[in-house]
Protein backbone atom coordinates (compact mmCIF):
# COMPACT_ATOMS: atom_id res chain seq x y z
CA UNK A 1 0.00 0.00 0.00
CA UNK A 2 1.02 3.64 -0.80
CA UNK A 3 0.38 6.62 1.02
CA UNK A 4 -2.12 9.57 0.85
CA UNK A 5 -1.97 12.79 1.66
CA UNK A 6 -4.56 15.66 1.96
CA UNK A 7 -4.48 19.25 1.02
CA UNK A 8 -6.87 21.57 3.06
CA UNK A 9 -7.53 24.96 3.58
CA UNK A 10 -9.81 27.84 2.66
CA UNK A 11 -9.78 29.13 -1.46
CA UNK A 12 -6.34 30.89 -2.64
CA UNK A 13 -4.00 29.97 0.82
CA UNK A 14 -1.78 27.87 -1.41
CA UNK A 15 -2.94 24.27 -1.59
CA UNK A 16 -2.11 23.79 -5.41
CA UNK A 17 1.08 25.70 -4.94
CA UNK A 18 2.16 23.06 -2.64
CA UNK A 19 0.31 20.13 -4.08
CA UNK A 20 2.62 20.47 -7.02
CA UNK A 21 5.72 21.42 -5.19
CA UNK A 22 5.40 17.91 -3.05
CA UNK A 23 4.79 16.18 -6.01
CA UNK A 24 8.32 17.39 -7.54
CA UNK A 25 9.81 16.45 -4.24
CA UNK A 26 8.10 12.93 -4.23
CA UNK A 27 9.53 12.13 -7.41
CA UNK A 28 12.62 13.43 -7.06
CA UNK A 29 12.84 10.31 -4.30
CA UNK A 30 11.89 8.06 -6.86
CA UNK A 31 7.91 7.69 -5.94
CA UNK A 32 5.02 7.45 -8.29
CA UNK A 33 2.79 10.24 -7.52
CA UNK A 34 -0.63 10.80 -8.64
CA UNK A 35 -2.68 14.11 -7.84
CA UNK A 36 -6.43 14.51 -7.40
CA UNK A 37 -8.28 17.18 -7.00
CA UNK A 38 -12.16 17.45 -5.66
CA UNK A 39 -14.64 17.44 -6.74
CA UNK A 40 -13.23 16.09 -10.14
CA UNK A 41 -10.68 13.58 -11.30
CA UNK A 42 -12.87 10.96 -13.18
CA UNK A 43 -15.61 11.94 -16.35
CA UNK A 44 -18.50 12.10 -13.60
CA UNK A 45 -16.40 13.76 -10.73
CA UNK A 46 -15.84 16.65 -13.73
CA UNK A 47 -19.73 16.72 -14.85
CA UNK A 48 -20.30 17.19 -10.84
CA UNK A 49 -17.47 20.06 -10.34
CA UNK A 50 -19.18 22.16 -13.18
CA UNK A 51 -22.76 21.50 -11.55
CA UNK A 52 -21.13 22.56 -7.88
CA UNK A 53 -19.44 24.91 -8.69
CA UNK A 54 -20.91 26.96 -11.36
CA UNK A 55 -24.26 26.18 -11.72
CA UNK A 56 -27.07 26.85 -9.59
CA UNK A 57 -26.56 29.22 -6.25
CA UNK A 58 -28.92 28.10 -3.31
CA UNK A 59 -29.71 24.34 -2.70
CA UNK A 60 -29.88 22.28 0.40
CA UNK A 61 -26.49 21.49 2.52
CA UNK A 62 -26.70 17.93 2.21
CA UNK A 63 -27.52 18.20 -1.45
CA UNK A 64 -24.20 19.85 -1.85
CA UNK A 65 -22.67 17.00 0.70
CA UNK A 66 -24.07 13.99 -1.06
CA UNK A 67 -23.06 15.57 -4.62
CA UNK A 68 -19.66 15.90 -3.40
CA UNK A 69 -19.71 12.52 -2.16
CA UNK A 70 -20.73 10.73 -5.73
CA UNK A 71 -18.04 12.12 -7.06
CA UNK A 72 -15.62 11.09 -4.09
CA UNK A 73 -17.08 7.65 -4.76
CA UNK A 74 -16.06 7.78 -7.78
CA UNK A 75 -12.39 8.89 -7.52
CA UNK A 76 -11.78 6.92 -4.76
CA UNK A 77 -12.81 3.44 -6.58
CA UNK A 78 -11.42 4.63 -9.93
CA UNK A 79 -8.01 6.39 -9.16
CA UNK A 80 -7.23 6.33 -5.50
CA UNK A 81 -7.65 2.84 -4.74
CA UNK A 82 -5.33 2.07 -7.87
CA UNK A 83 -2.68 4.18 -7.18
CA UNK A 84 -2.56 3.12 -3.48
CA UNK A 85 -2.42 -0.57 -4.52
CA UNK A 86 0.40 0.19 -6.52
CA UNK A 87 2.65 1.57 -4.15
CA UNK A 88 2.28 5.00 -5.33
CA UNK A 89 1.67 8.31 -3.37
CA UNK A 90 -1.37 10.26 -3.85
CA UNK A 91 -1.77 13.56 -3.15
CA UNK A 92 -5.12 15.12 -2.91
CA UNK A 93 -5.97 18.78 -3.70
CA UNK A 94 -9.19 18.85 -1.06
CA UNK A 95 -10.81 15.63 0.62
CA UNK A 96 -12.34 14.20 2.94
CA UNK A 97 -11.91 16.97 5.37
CA UNK A 98 -13.69 19.55 3.01
CA UNK A 99 -16.64 18.03 3.35
CA UNK A 100 -16.75 18.65 7.47
CA UNK A 101 -15.39 21.92 7.02
CA UNK A 102 -17.72 23.56 3.91
CA UNK A 103 -20.62 21.22 4.33
CA UNK A 104 -20.39 20.50 7.87
CA UNK A 105 -18.71 23.69 9.74
CA UNK A 106 -19.75 26.16 6.92
CA UNK A 107 -23.44 24.75 6.26
CA UNK A 108 -24.59 22.90 9.31
CA UNK A 109 -25.06 19.20 8.04
CA UNK A 110 -25.33 16.74 10.17
CA UNK A 111 -21.64 15.67 11.16
CA UNK A 112 -22.35 12.13 11.73
CA UNK A 113 -24.33 11.96 8.67
CA UNK A 114 -20.66 13.71 6.65
CA UNK A 115 -18.73 11.33 8.72
CA UNK A 116 -20.31 7.76 8.12
CA UNK A 117 -20.13 8.70 4.37
CA UNK A 118 -16.78 9.75 3.96
CA UNK A 119 -15.89 6.65 6.10
CA UNK A 120 -18.25 4.17 4.21
CA UNK A 121 -16.67 5.41 1.07
CA UNK A 122 -13.27 6.05 1.48
CA UNK A 123 -12.46 3.00 3.71
CA UNK A 124 -8.52 2.04 3.52
CA UNK A 125 -8.34 5.11 1.48
CA UNK A 126 -8.29 7.72 4.51
CA UNK A 127 -5.64 10.08 4.35
CA UNK A 128 -2.23 9.21 6.62
CA UNK A 129 -1.61 13.10 7.05
CA UNK A 130 -3.52 15.83 6.06
CA UNK A 131 -2.00 19.49 5.88
CA UNK A 132 -4.66 22.34 6.86
CA UNK A 133 -2.96 25.46 5.19
CA UNK A 134 -4.25 28.27 7.48
CA UNK A 135 -3.30 31.84 6.22
CA UNK A 136 -4.25 34.91 4.12
CA UNK A 137 -6.71 34.12 1.04
CA UNK A 138 -4.62 35.38 -1.94
CA UNK A 139 -7.28 36.73 -4.26
CA UNK A 140 -5.33 36.24 -7.57
CA UNK A 141 -5.49 32.22 -6.54
CA UNK A 142 -9.44 32.92 -6.17
CA UNK A 143 -11.42 31.06 -9.13
CA UNK A 144 -14.49 33.07 -8.67
CA UNK A 145 -16.93 29.72 -8.60
CA UNK A 146 -20.39 29.90 -6.44
CA UNK A 147 -18.39 28.62 -3.19
CA UNK A 148 -16.26 31.50 -3.39
CA UNK A 149 -18.80 33.69 -2.92
CA UNK A 150 -20.35 33.09 0.03
CA UNK A 151 -20.47 35.25 2.77
CA UNK A 152 -17.22 36.67 5.45
CA UNK A 153 -19.24 34.71 7.95
CA UNK A 154 -19.49 30.73 5.87
CA UNK A 155 -15.79 30.78 5.53
CA UNK A 156 -15.35 32.05 9.23
CA UNK A 157 -17.23 29.30 10.39
CA UNK A 158 -15.52 26.43 7.53
CA UNK A 159 -12.07 27.91 9.17
CA UNK A 160 -13.40 27.01 12.63
CA UNK A 161 -14.26 23.64 11.45
CA UNK A 162 -10.47 23.05 9.93
CA UNK A 163 -9.48 24.35 13.59
CA UNK A 164 -11.85 21.88 15.29
CA UNK A 165 -10.34 18.69 13.20
CA UNK A 166 -6.72 20.10 14.22
CA UNK A 167 -7.41 19.69 17.82
CA UNK A 168 -9.86 16.55 17.38
CA UNK A 169 -7.59 14.38 15.39
CA UNK A 170 -3.49 15.82 16.35
CA UNK A 171 -1.80 12.99 14.86
CA UNK A 172 -3.55 13.05 11.19
CA UNK A 173 -4.45 17.45 10.69
CA UNK A 174 -1.64 19.76 11.19
CA UNK A 175 -1.74 23.05 10.97
CA UNK A 176 0.49 25.06 8.29
CA UNK A 177 1.55 29.02 8.86
CA UNK A 178 0.68 29.53 4.93
CA UNK A 179 1.30 32.88 5.16
CA UNK A 180 5.41 32.00 4.88
CA UNK A 181 6.87 32.32 1.56
CA UNK A 182 6.53 29.58 -0.04
CA UNK A 183 9.77 27.42 0.18
CA UNK A 184 9.06 27.86 3.91
CA UNK A 185 6.11 26.52 3.92
CA UNK A 186 7.10 23.82 1.46
CA UNK A 187 9.92 22.69 3.97
CA UNK A 188 7.33 22.11 6.51
CA UNK A 189 5.61 20.32 4.53
CA UNK A 190 8.18 17.42 3.40
CA UNK A 191 9.05 17.64 7.02
CA UNK A 192 5.25 16.05 7.82
CA UNK A 193 5.72 13.71 4.73
CA UNK A 194 9.24 12.35 6.24
CA UNK A 195 7.56 12.01 9.33
CA UNK A 196 4.28 10.19 8.43
CA UNK A 197 6.29 8.21 5.68
CA UNK A 198 8.65 6.58 8.10
CA UNK A 199 5.84 5.77 10.69
N1 LIG B 1 3.59 31.05 0.19
C1 LIG B 1 3.15 31.88 -0.77
N2 LIG B 1 3.52 33.18 -0.79
C2 LIG B 1 3.06 34.02 -1.73
N3 LIG B 1 2.21 33.68 -2.73
C3 LIG B 1 1.80 32.40 -2.77
C4 LIG B 1 2.26 31.43 -1.80
N4 LIG B 1 1.68 30.23 -2.09
C5 LIG B 1 0.90 30.44 -3.18
N5 LIG B 1 0.98 31.73 -3.59
C6 LIG B 1 0.22 32.35 -4.70
O1 LIG B 1 -1.09 32.57 -4.18
C7 LIG B 1 -2.08 32.25 -5.16
C8 LIG B 1 -3.01 31.15 -4.63
O2 LIG B 1 -2.29 29.93 -4.50
P1 LIG B 1 -2.94 28.52 -4.89
O3 LIG B 1 -3.59 28.58 -6.21
O4 LIG B 1 -1.87 27.52 -4.66
O5 LIG B 1 -4.05 28.43 -3.74
P2 LIG B 1 -5.21 27.34 -3.55
O6 LIG B 1 -5.31 27.18 -2.08
O7 LIG B 1 -4.94 26.16 -4.37
O8 LIG B 1 -6.48 28.12 -4.08
P3 LIG B 1 -7.89 27.48 -4.63
O9 LIG B 1 -8.56 26.93 -3.41
O10 LIG B 1 -8.61 28.67 -5.16
O11 LIG B 1 -7.54 26.45 -5.64
C9 LIG B 1 -1.31 31.86 -6.42
O12 LIG B 1 -1.20 32.99 -7.24
C10 LIG B 1 0.04 31.43 -5.88
O13 LIG B 1 1.07 31.60 -6.83
MG1 LIG C 1 -6.11 25.24 -5.85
Amino acid sequence: MGWLFSFEGLDGVGKSTQVDLTRKWLEGQGLRVRVVREPGGTDLGEKIRDLLLYQGQHRDGRAEFLLFAAARAELVRSVIVPCLSAGGVVLADRYVDSSEAYQGAGLGVDLGLIHAVNRSLCQSAWPRGTLWFDGVQRTEGLAGDLIETRARSFFDRVRLGYQTLAEREPERVVRIDADQDREQVSAEVIGWLRLWMSR
